[in-house]
């Protein structure tokens, strides 16, 4: 974010009005293109996952209006290879909001032209959104209109809360002598 104001990255940072998993939801197209891919031809991992990262980071800004970032990436699921040449549909939405972070759940999809989608990727990541000083700042609820919205949720809540009890037992450990 060099040179950029966090404050020019916020619309409304500080409207907390409730807001559906629509109202923020990312649906992001590419092409596995030669420099995408490995030597046996399918999308490098890394690659994939930057996409996540940024399909993931539009859902999260759109949610909390305004500037997000990245504060884990967990459960990366590689279920199966894109090949080259493959276009990638990446669809992000936001599944659970805490005080200040959001955890989103972001579904991956090769697509052959004029043929069928296959399920590539799953993963789920958490943002943080941030005030114009760098702090974390409050989110606006989520609000859940449908069966799915609540079934993602209830999901999302028990992993958030493994998250919680990770991060507690890395500060723990790095704390004691
Ligand atoms: C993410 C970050 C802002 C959290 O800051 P912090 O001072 O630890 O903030 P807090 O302890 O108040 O935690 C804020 C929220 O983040 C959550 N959180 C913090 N670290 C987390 C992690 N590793 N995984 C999941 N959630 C995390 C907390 O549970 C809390 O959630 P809540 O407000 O919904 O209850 C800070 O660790 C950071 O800046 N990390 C680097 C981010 C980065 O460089 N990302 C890559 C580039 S975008």
């Amino acid at each position: 974010m060099s040179g950029l104001d966090l404050a020019d990255l916020a619309a409304h940072p500080h409207d907390l009005t409730p807001k559906p998993p629509t109202a923020s939801r990312v649906e992001m197209t590419q092409l596995v293109l030669p420099n995408n891919a490995n030597n046996r031809g399918t999308a490098f991992g890394g690659q994939v996952m930057a996409w996540i990262d940024i399909a993931a980071a539009v859902a999260a800004a759109r949610h909390s209006n305004g500037a997000c970032v990245t504060a884990s990436i967990d459960a990366v699921d590689f279920v199966r290879p894109i090949e080259r040449g493959h276009v990638v549909v990446l669809r992000a939405q936001v599944n659970y909001v805490g005080r200040s972070s959001m955890e989103i759940g972001v579904r991956v999809e090769g697509e052959v032209f004029g043929g069928g989608r296959y399920h590539a990727t799953t993963a789920y990541t958490t943002f943080v959104a941030l005030d114009e000083h760098g702090h974390p700042r409050p989110v606006p609820p989520l609000d859940l209109q449908t069966d799915e919205d609540r079934r993602r949720h209830d999901a999302a809540r028990e992993r958030m809360e493994y998250r919680k009890k990770r991060r507690a037992a890395r500060q723990a450990r790095s704390s004691s002598p």
